[in-house]
């Protein structure tokens, strides 16, 4: 391998940067070139590539968002733009390209993997929704900010002995919603994953109330709707509640990555460059119980994640 060349695609997410700055270093350190796209498969497609070297990734460890942007092309999804992106990593002479995204991402990097390009995908999403995978980059950030907001939110509650409904991202995935709500004691956290009874939340809270709680929140994943519809079901319901609505949105893709997802990015990002170097390709990277692994490009956008069920049932069982 003497050249490759490293892009981040779809939603952005904290983590991103400290997977470049990996690409970048670990290539440079083993004597290959490295090319930076901006903005994913739409630079891509603009032959928007330019050269990177040591410096180009310094001081971006810390930093959310991307150095390189990210975007999502509509061209890309047709064959002709698949067909156009591996001509143009051709004619840039580029042998292994590290995609950094979710799952739609994904599943541009399986195409052009199809189409003879060497391609690795890195999990970087604050979803959690990649499969062969424990975490994705930036999901830990995204909990802690998820955490951080319902502190807040339980001190104005408590004092107007209020409940507060929490809208969360995840788009089909509740993990965002489901890891929060455990770190910060949601009464009821609502999932596309658990089908749920609005009655029976709502009496749950009427209860809590009566039994002296003096607030309750319930985190809302955006996979089961939206959290006004919920608050209004509620109110419906039990009209004494007054719930009030928080809708956390992009203040969740933002913000300097924790070190735990720096971490995350910075083993992938050199792994993946590595298993390139072995010859492999065709992967989606992961950390699995503590182990770098790699896993069939076409498996992993085939398979849907793992519901953490055990998670889910200590929620209920500790939010009394
Ligand atoms: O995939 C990341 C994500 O933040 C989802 O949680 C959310 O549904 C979506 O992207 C929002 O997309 P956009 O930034 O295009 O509004």
């Amino acid at each position: 391998v003497k050249r490759i060349a490293v892009l981040t695609s779809g939603g952005d997410s904290q983590g991103m940067n400290a997977a470049v700055r990996a690409v970048v270093r670990t290539a440079i350190y083993h004597g290959i070139e490295v090319y930076g796209i901006q903005r994913g498969y739409h630079g891509l497609l603009n032959k928007d590539l330019r050269k990177m070297d040591i410096r180009s990734v310094g001081d971006i460890i810390q930093r959310g968002g991307t150095i390189l942007q990210s975007a999502r092309c509509q061209e890309f999804r047709t064959a002709e733009g698949q067909q156009k992106g591996a001509e143009i990593l051709r004619e840039f002479g580029i042998d292994g390209l590290i995609v950094i995204g979710g799952d739609g991402s994904y599943q541009g990097a399986n195409k052009l993997s199809k189409l003879g390009i060497k391609t690795m995908g890195l999990p970087g999403t604050i979803d959690n929704d990649i499969s062969f995978t424990d975490y994705t980059i930036g999901f830990d950030t995204a909990v802690s900010i998820v955490v951080d907001a319902v502190n807040k939110l339980r001190d104005t509650m408590s004092s107007h002995e209020r409940s507060s409904v929490v809208e969360v991202m995840g788009r089909h995935c509740g993990d965002i919603a489901l890891y929060a709500g455990v770190a910060s004691g949601a009464e009821s956290i609502l999932l596309p994953e658990v089908p749920f009874n609005l009655d029976e939340v709502a009496d749950r809270m009427k209860q809590n109330f009566e039994n002296g709680k003096r607030h309750s929140i319930i985190l809302v994943a955006e996979g089961v709707g939206k959290g006004d519809d919920i608050a209004n079901g509620i109110v419906e319901r039990c009209p004494s509640i007054e719930p009030r609505v928080t809708v956390l949105g992009h203040i969740q893709r933002g913000g300097t990555p924790t070190a735990n997802d720096r971490i995350l990015a910075s083993r992938l990002g050199d792994f993946a460059v590595r298993r390139l170097m072995e010859g492999d390709s065709g992967k989606g990277c992961g950390v699995i119980k503590g182990e770098c692994v790699a896993t069939d490009i076409d498996l992993v956008v085939n398979t849907k994640k793992e519901f953490n069920q055990e998670l889910y049932d200590l929620s209920c069982r500790l939010s009394q």
